[in-house]
């Protein structure tokens, strides 16, 4: 019995991470580096210039800013830079598994090969699972601001790519992009052998998810804050024991909270829904997964316990064998009684 910090509980817990976006992992220090070598302007004079734009007063003001940063990623050294990045960072953390999205369309529509996006992320990914022991899956989304031709067009690209890529999602502005404007080429990803996801109800209405859950046949809802102004959803996200990858940083930065004394994760929680603490841009929300946690932990008063059941519901979340859930769990379970 060993009676750590909240803080060096959470740092030491094995976690799994289910929502995170690469193009979100971008450090200005890294953008301005790969802006350099690749002759590219940010308008911005430097780091800390660039940093004080980080004010978000919702999605789409930080959309905005996060597709601009992806604007000086060119060739696949870039990609690939990006993801080892991101991936020696959550390492510290005592990251362990992570299932990660990629925006093709965000570089494609500027000119960049499907292909160069890919490998650079693919090789890193890999470099980490051998180096690092990161296991991983990659889900890719489609901008849903953009016409079902895109997404269409998009999803042709990534057959060749198939084993590669275990699931679609849906992602960027969601007032006025409903799940329905895609069901069609979410049927068609399925038929292909694609899991499906969504980001459903972070500043768009319970009907969204509702459209996730019935039109997409999505297995796992990312956000779904709003699922709580519809008690019969709620009931239905429960039963079916559908996750939700939370991201309290970020709905802190994005105003869908306004403390986050009031993130819903606990009042989630109660509700017996697999509710799991995730990242989505650390670069802009100002935290990778420990912040996360450790944010929530202090605003809300956590115990070891509620932290222990949150890494272990990411696991249950996550794509991983069954077999490999339990190990963790086990391991899991074991940290919980050393520490607490
Ligand atoms: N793309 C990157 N982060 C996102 C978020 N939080 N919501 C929707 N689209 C995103
Ligand atoms: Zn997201």
């Amino acid at each position: 019995m060993d009676n750590i910090s909240i803080e060096k509980f959470i740092a030491g817990i094995p976690k799994a991470e289910l929502h995170l976006h690469i193009e979100g992992t971008f450090e200005p220090e890294l953008m301005f580096e790969i802006a350099k070598r690749n002759d590219k302007k940010i308008p911005y004079k430097s780091v800390e210039e660039l940093k004080n734009a980080y004010r978000f007063n919702n999605l789409q003001e930080f959309l905005d800013i996060y597709y601009a940063g992806a604007n000086v990623l060119i060739t696949v050294q870039d990609f690939y830079d990006l993801t080892w990045a991101y991936l020696t960072k959550v390492h510290e953390q005592n990251v362990v598994h992570v299932e990660i999205f990629f925006d093709p369309q965000t570089h494609t529509d500027r000119g960049i090969s499907f292909d160069t996006v890919i490998k650079g992320i693919y090789n890193a990914l890999e470099d980490g699972k051998e180096k690092l022991g990161i296991s991983y899956q990659l889900i890719m989304s489609f901008l849903r601001h953009l016409d079902e031709a895109s997404a269409f067009k998009t999803l042709e690209q990534a057959l060749p790519y198939r084993d590669w890529i275990s699931a679609v999602g849906l992602d960027s502005s969601e007032l006025g992009n409903p799940p329905s404007k895609f069901e069609r080429v979410f049927a068609k990803a399925r038929e292909k052998g694609f899991i499906t996801v969504a980001h459903a109800g972070e500043e768009g209405p319970a009907e969204y998810i509702w459209e996730a859950l019935d039109l997409l046949k999505v297995t796992r809802i990312d956000h779904g804050n709003r699922c709580l102004d519809d008690n019969q959803l709620v009931e239905e996200l429960a039963k079916r024991q559908i996750p939700l990858t939370l991201c309290p940083l970020s709905n802190l930065e994005l105003k869908v909270v306004q403390d986050l004394k009031d993130h819903p994760i606990t009042k989630m929680m109660d509700k017996n829904l697999l509710v799991t603490v995730n990242s989505d841009d650390p670069a802009y929300f100002g935290g990778y997964m420990n912040e996360n946690y450790l944010g929530i932990a202090e605003a809300l008063d956590l115990s070891k316990r509620d932290i222990t059941e949150l890494v272990i519901n990411s696991f249950k979340a996550s794509w991983l064998p069954e077999s490999e859930k339990k190990k963790m769990i086990t391991q899991i379970e074991v940290y919980f009684e050393n520490n607490s």
